[in-house]
C-alpha cells in the first residue's frame, strides 16, 4: 500500500522566546499533525504557556519558524491566527465574569457571520449541558470546572481546526477533571486537532497520541504517548 505522507498541520521550528534576560523557549522543534491530540507536559515555568502564546501570536518569538497549513503565521497578527483556524483556551480560563455565558460564547465568535453563531452556539450547548442551563448566569458565579468548559467553550466558537488547550485541569477536583478529559476526548472525535498543554501528565498522556516533554525550555523527550507512559524517566519526574 502506498502510504500518504501528509505535512503536519503546524510545525514549530527552532522556536525561541526571551523575556528580557529569561531564556524561556530555547530552539523548540514540535510539530502536530491533523487530527492528532499532542500533549506537551512539563513543570511548572518550563515553558509550556509560552509556547501556545507564541502560536497564537500573543508573543513574538527571538528565532525560529512556526509554519501552520503550508505557510508561515510569523507575520500574522493575533485575530488573523484565529481566522486561519488557530484557537486558545487560556490558562486559567480568562472569562468575563460580569458577562454571561452567552456573551461570553459569543465573544468567541468575532470572526464568524451571524447566521453560523447561533448554530455554533447550538453546537456548544450540545457539548456542555451545563452551560446551556446557565446561559444567562453570570460567568463569575459558575464554578471552577463551569468556568473551564465555558472557555473551552468560547474557544470552540471560531470553529478551530487547531485547538490549543492551557492546563484544563488545573485547579480543579478529580470528579470535574475527568469530566473535562472525556470531552476533549469527545472533541477529537469530531476531528479537531488539540494541543494539549498539562501538569498532570498521566491524563494527558492516557488521552493524547505524541507527546513532548519540556524542561526549563527544552524539549528532553518526545515520543508515542504510551511509550512515554512507561519511560522510567517520566515515571519518576511527572507520574510520581
Ligand atoms: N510575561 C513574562 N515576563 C517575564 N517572564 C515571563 C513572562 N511569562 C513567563 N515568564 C517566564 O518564562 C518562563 C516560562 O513560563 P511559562 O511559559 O508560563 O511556563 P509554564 O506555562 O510551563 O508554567 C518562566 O520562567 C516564567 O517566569
Ligand atoms: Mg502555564
Amino acid at each position: 500500500m502506498k502510504e500518504i505522507i501528509t505535512p503536519p498541520l503546524l510545525e514549530v521550528k527552532e522556536l525561541s522566546v526571551n523575556y528580557g534576560g529569561i531564556q524561556a523557549l530555547k530552539a523548540v522543534d514540535l510539530f502536530i499533525r491533523s487530527g492528532e491530540v499532542v500533549t506537551l507536559i512539563g513543570a511548572n515555568g518550563a515553558g509550556k504557556s509560552t509556547m501556545l502564546r507564541a502560536i497564537s501570536r500573543l508573543i513574538h518569538p527571538l528565532r525560529g519558524q512556526l509554519v501552520y497549513n503550508g505557510r508561515s503565521i510569523l507575520r500574522c497578527q493575533p485575530h488573523e491566527v484565529v481566522r486561519l483556524g488557530i484557537s486558545q483556551s487560556p490558562e486559567g480560563r480568562k472569562v468575563l465574569a460580569r458577562q454571561t455565558v452567552l456573551d461570553n460564547l459569543e465573544l468567541g465568535a468575532y470572526t464568524r457571520s451571524h447566521r453560523e453563531t447561533q448554530a455554533d452556539l447550538d453546537r456548544q450547548f450540545a457539548l456542555f449541558p451545563r452551560l446551556a442551563e446557565r446561559r444567562h448566569q453570570l460567568a463569575g458565579t459558575l464554578s471552577g470546572g463551569e468556568q473551564q468548559m465555558l472557555a473551552i467553550g468560547r474557544a470552540l466558537m471560531s470553529r478551530p481546526k487547531l485547538l490549543l488547550l492551557d492546563e484544563p485541569s488545573l485547579g480543579l477536583a478529580p470528579t470535574i477533571v475527568r469530566e473535562i478529559f472525556s470531552i476533549i476526548r469527545n472533541l477529537r472525535a469530531t476531528g479537531v486537532t488539540i494541543l494539549l498543554v498539562e501538569q498532570n501528565a498521566h491524563l494527558a498522556l492516557q488521552t493524547a497520541d505524541r507527546g513532548y516533554v519540556l524542561e526549563a525550555g527544552q524539549i528532553t523527550l518526545t515520543g508515542a504517548a504510551d511509550s512515554l507512559l512507561d519511560d522510567e524517566r517520566v515515571k519518576k519526574a511527572y507520574l510520581g
